[in-house]
């Protein structure tokens, strides 16, 4: 076992498990990757299966996470070896996945920071021109030192600092009282973002369902989506899953993480999308809308600069809990399967990905070129972005999900699966016989089809 997870000892109550787990779901997944992905996608129609793809696939593979977790009381790689050795290099798997996403994940995080001290000290330049502003801390006038090295440095330090220190246990607690807030915040600029003049044809995108609209595309992109916002496919669930007892209720814990995380995303959706419509502010690129048209949205309140540093220091903390979860699970396969030192684990790795996160950023902006590839005297590349969520969206996390479903399914046993998530009858469970049809046959098929369409289909991510 690690430091750290002995230093956050067992979760003290439901309450902290549930927060946890939810801290580690609800990210910048939800506020800045959601909207987008909703409004490229068909806006209701996308929502729809959206919510399908979390409420038939997601929900069975965060209960078989669970299971695993806590079956075995270990993280998720000793989860693994327990149960088959054979199958300890999907571990591996898990790390590159957690690597990649913390690349972006960091820049992202950074750029939360950068804007909390620009409305602290700057909020008049954001309104002069939001989307301006957003485009020149990408680097679209030139080299973005701040939004590409400062801030995502700072983000990456703090999570560093929190991993190598085992300081979770302060941010479970800060959880209790930041969620709530998060979650009330949300609601409250949704209503303001839906009630703006303007912002009805927004709404109206949102709640219409135009099945002409779904194609294949729009379930590749909702599971992976659902995939990343539930921090599942990675083990991260197996892990903080490990601290349960018996006591704890699986399949009611499961639900109320799923519902939880959806609900931030519809709420941002709702706040967002309306918004763009509202405001006009549409950035273009790199994800600006938490960023770019949200400040159209806090320049139209009375004491929206207010609002707005208190938005973005949330959406500050959510991302940190969650990053926290993603850089744990890479440095504790180091640690535990190559026997490295840990703090030196942490501050190797995160340079390693702080390079080429970097890239991500400039990549976004100053190579000022949207699309997959990129030419550079001829030469194609993908565009770093693009190419690092297709990697972990659309192939490593289905992939580690795959796994999962497998390894409960048909090598653990859904009979021995489903005593665990009972906690052997105590519990019940009376959707027990779908979700062991899921889990052996559904959602691996699903899973499978999705990680083969986007092998071949190409990479479109939007
Ligand atoms: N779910 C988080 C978000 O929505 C990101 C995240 C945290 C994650 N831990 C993970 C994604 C593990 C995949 C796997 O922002």
């Amino acid at each position: 076992m690690s430091t750290t997870i002995e230093n956050r000892g067992q979760f003290g109550s439901k309450l902290g498990f549930i927060l946890s787990a939810a801290g580690s779901a609800v990210g910048l997944g939800n506020i800045w990757k959601f909207p987008g992905k909703a409004y490229n996608n068909g806006g209701g129609s996308f929502l729809v299966i959206y919510i399908l793809m979390v409420a038939i696939i997601g929900t069975t593979v965060m209960l078989a996470e669970f299971v695993l977790g806590r079956k075995t009381q270990k993280n998720a790689i000793g989860a693994l070896r327990e149960l088959n050795e054979k199958y300890s290099w999907v571990g591996g798997l898990g790390v590159l996945t957690g690597f990649i996403i913390l690349c972006y994940y960091c820049q992202v995080g950074g750029w939360t920071i950068k804007y909390i001290i620009a409305y602290l000290t700057e909020s008049a330049t954001v309104y002069a021109d939001p989307t301006a502003y957003f485009l020149n801390m990408l680097g679209v006038n030139g080299f973005p030192l701040q939004g590409a090295i400062i801030f995502p440095l700072i983000f990456l330090a703090l999570t560093s600092f929190i991993i190598s220190r085992g300081v979770a246990d302060g941010i479970e607690k800060l959880s209790k009282f930041l969620m709530p807030l998060l979650f009330i915040l949300l609601i409250g600029l949704m209503i303001r973002a839906c009630t703006l003049p303007g912002a009805g044809e927004g709404v109206a995108y949102m709640l219409h369902f135009d099945p002409s609209k779904i194609n294949g595309n729009s379930f590749l992109v909702a599971l992976g989506q659902a995939f990343f916002s539930l921090s599942l496919g990675m083990g991260v669930m197996i892990t903080y899953a490990s601290y349960l007892s018996k006591e704890d209720n699986l399949i009611s814990n499961t639900g109320v993480v799923c519902v939880l995380d959806t609900c931030v995303a519809l709420f941002a959706g709702f706040m967002i999308i309306p918004a763009v419509c509202a405001t006009g502010i549409d950035p273009g690129m790199g994800g600006g809308f938490a960023f770019a048209t949200l400040a159209g949205v806090f320049m139209s309140i009375p004491g929206g600069t207010i609002f707005g540093l208190l938005f973005y220091s949330l959406l500050f903390f959510a991302a940190i809990t969650s990053s926290i979860s993603i850089l744990e699970g890479t440095v504790a396969f180091l640690v535990e399967e190559k026997g490295m030192e840990r703090k030196k684990t942490v501050v190797y790795v995160s340079m390693v990905l702080f390079v080429i996160g970097v890239f991500y950023t400039l990549s976004q902006a100053y190579m000022n070129i949207k699309g997959i590839w990129w030419s550079l005297d001829g030469v194609q590349f993908p565009i770093l972005g693009d190419f690092m969520e297709y990697l972990t969206d659309r192939l490593l996390l289905p992939f580690g999900a795959f796994f999962t479903t497998v390894f409960v399914g048909w090598i653990w046993g859904t009979d021995n699966a489903i005593k665990e998530a009972t906690s052997d009858g105590k519990y019940k469970f009376s959707l027990a016989p779908a979700w062991a049809f899921l889990v052996k046959f559904a959602a691996p098929i699903a899973i499978l089809c999705i990680i083969i369409a986007g092998l071949f289909l190409g990479m479109s991510i939007a």
